[in-house]
């Protein structure tokens, strides 16, 4: 495993600033921020020597290198679901090459359906901790020493003071921002009314089908993270309605804008590395 993540990370290390300390993964609601990135250059991901390649037509993913909000990123247009197949070491190896490549933070969005009754379509929950349903674990295997830990400690997942600035953006900018815990399941399937109700008794206050993986690895690999869900339907207990891959996409779409700030807001404040 280390040896490929090397050739990989040779391959990509020219093409990118070293002070780049700041890594995004353009989830659903951030497909705009791309558009804020300045000077960017786009490296498709088939290019990228041993980077998982996509399955599914007209899904082109792209790591893009550029600055936002003045400071140095690393993003990832496009990422990998488990759903789509792949497993858990290809969801999370665009995290190991951005760990390699000296990312110290890592800011991550989803679309999420919202158990909170006190969420509507179109909140942006600050992810304060998740759980993780996931059947495959992402550090399942043996440990690389090199990477993290054995047995990483999972008390501070989503960094306090992170959470805390993006806390404070938000009630400046007036945007609002619930709170709340993410529970990560494998798709592709939406839920059922009674796996809704189940999720939230268990303490989730939002389900999605990502994150969780790519976080619990950039948490081995020490970096600190920044997650945020865009509510895109509403699964309440007893009020549970349909819901439609374009009724998310819509909603996700519709809160691009207030998320893009916050995220880009929050890039803002953070330190670069000297070089
Ligand atoms: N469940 C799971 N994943 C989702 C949902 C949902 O209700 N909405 C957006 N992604």
């Amino acid at each position: 495993m280390l040896q490929i993540l090397k050739e990989t990370v040779s391959w990509l290390r020219p093409q990118i600033p070293e002070n780049t300390n700041i890594g995004i993964i353009l989830g659903t609601g951030l497909g705009d921020l791309a558009s804020n990135i300045t000077g960017k250059k786009e490296i498709p991901y088939e290019k990228i020597p041993n980077f998982p390649v996509s399955t599914v037509e007209g899904h082109h993913g792209n790591l893009i290198v550029g600055q936002l909000g003045g400071k140095p990123v690393l993003a990832m247009q496009g990422r990998f679901h488990f759903y789509e197949g792949y497993d858990m070491k290809q969801v999370t190896y665009p995290i190991r090459v951005m760990q390699l490549l000296g990312i110290e933070y890592l800011f991550v969005s989803n679309a999420a359906g919202g158990m909170n009754s006190a969420f509507e379509v179109g909140d942006i929950m600050l992810i304060d901790d998740h759980i993780n349903l996931f059947p495959e674990h992402p550090l399942r295997g043996k440990n690389e020493d090199a990477l993290g830990t054995r047995f990483p400690d999972m008390s501070d997942v989503y960094d306090k003071k992170l959470r805390e600035t993006a806390v404070a953006i938000a009630e400046k900018n007036r945007i609002k921002l619930q709170h709340g815990v993410y529970v990560g399941t494998q798709g592709p399937t939406f839920e059922t009314p009674a796996e809704y109700h189940y999720f939230n008794i268990i303490g989730g206050d939002a389900v999605g089908m990502s994150t969780v993986p790519e976080v619990i690895v950039a948490r081995h690999g020490g970096m600190k993270v920044l997650g945020v869900s865009v509510i895109t339907d509403m699964a309440v207990y007893g009020k549970v309605v349909e819901v439609s891959h374009e009724e998310v996409q819509k909603a996700a779409r519709e809160a691009q804008p207030k998320l893009a700030f916050l995220i880009e807001e929050s890039v803002k404040q953070l330190r670069i590395k000297a070089t």
